[in-house]
């Protein structure tokens, strides 16, 4: 029959070079679709003598196979370059190190406090807290400091600002942590054992101040608490927290309008090459004021100082960071710079114990 083998060559051409799904089937549609042209061939079998329709018959048939499976290769070949293609593209190799994880650092505040809290822990003290922004009351009246005492000008306070015709005295950021002391006290009542761990604020700056530092208050309440337990406290928390024998403290008699009698602490250390070290050394710093609570501020808390009596102190926790850790300049602390942040900063696991300090 004429032109089949044309066909025939015309139609594998085609699929050969097709290089998609719609193109393929635009082939089989025109090759043997419906209208397509092998198709109308076979339409005209009918018109056509028996002998002749014993020939063509059979080479149309096998030209439609033919296509049909050629172009069920191609479209198998398509796939399978596809599949190969995305195979190459989407390749992984599981063998390369995981991308780094860039991990930050606990803030040695952060971790100093942590080890505070869990040594008063221990000693059976539960944390309090209370407001940056103060009101004169906590942060001077209740505390034994009225408008005219001379300790308010001491403390070189930050004061917020009113509206204008507002009389009332001016909030201020507080000076001290002792203000929690009242609060703890006027809605918990007593007994009490708490610490109080937070930010303070002050008008200061140099190597060993500033502006904004930490605290953490102490406060022991109840009938027979003496100046004895304080000091057993003190010298038990030392220990604990500089993971030394020898701390040595020095308690230095002083006045705060909040405490009588008063002490400040000293602890004993050395300052060699800008290295500090405690325990060993002629200087001493002060890292805590201290003392037995005024009846006055028990008072104003609304406990009868008849009935009880107790002990308080204030820490500074930033002293206590850099004295543990050799950490000469306070400043810095508070600068965000990174360098200083990785070679000071712990890993989140390091995790203080009374009795093993912690694992660096
Ligand atoms: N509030 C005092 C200060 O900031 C410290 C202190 C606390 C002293 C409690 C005695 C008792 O200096």
């Amino acid at each position: 029959m004429d032109g089949i083998q044309e066909l025939k060559a015309r139609y594998l051409a085609e699929i050969a070079a097709a290089g998609d799904e719609t193109t393929i089937e635009a082939v089989r549609v025109a090759a043997v679709g419906k209208k397509g042209e092998v198709s109308l061939k076979m339409r005209e079998l009918g018109k056509m003598t028996p002998e002749e329709r014993k020939t063509a018959g059979p080479m149309l048939n096998a030209l439609k196979d033919e296509i049909n499976s050629a172009i069920a290769a191609r479209k198998a070949a398509l796939a399978d370059a596809a599949l190969e293609e995305r195979l190459r593209s989407e390749w992984l190799d599981v063998t390369q190190p995981a991308r780094p994880v860039v991990q930050g650092s606990v803030h040695p505040i952060s971790q100093v406090t942590e080890e505070i809290i869990a040594i008063f822990a221990d000693l059976g003290y539960a944390v309090a807290e209370g407001p940056q922004i103060e009101n004169d009351f906590y942060n001077f009246d209740a505390l034994n400091i009225p408008p005219e005492h001379p300790a308010r000008q001491e403390f070189d306070t930050f004061y917020m600002h009113r509206a204008e015709g507002d009389n009332r005295p001016p909030n201020v950021l507080r000076t001290h942590t002792s203000p929690v002391q009242i609060r703890h006290m006027e809605k918990h009542g007593v007994p009490c054992r708490i610490i109080a761990p937070g930010r303070v604020y002050r008008s200061d700056y140099d190597q060993t101040h500033t502006p904004m530092f930490h605290q953490v208050e102490g406060l022991a309440i109840d009938k027979d608490i003496s100046m004895a337990n304080l000091k057993w406290t003190l010298e038990e928390f030392c220990r604990a927290f500089f993971e030394v024998d020898n701390v040595e403290l020095k308690f230095r008699a002083s006045h705060f309008p909040f405490t009588e009698p008063s002490a400040e602490v000293d602890i004993r250390c050395s300052w060699d090459n800008g290295q500090l070290k405690i325990g060993e050394g002629d200087d001493w710093m002060e890292i805590l004021g201290s003392g037995m609570v005024h009846p006055k501020v028990l008072e104003a808390a609304g406990v009868d100082p008849k009935e009880y009596q107790g002990f308080a102190f204030g820490m500074g926790i930033d002293r206590l960071a850099m004295l543990k850790y050799g950490i000469p300049d306070l400043r810095a602390f508070f600068d965000s710079d990174l360098r200083w942040l990785r070679h000071y900063g712990f890993a989140a696991l390091d995790v203080p114990t009374i009795h093993g300090g912690i694992s660096r």
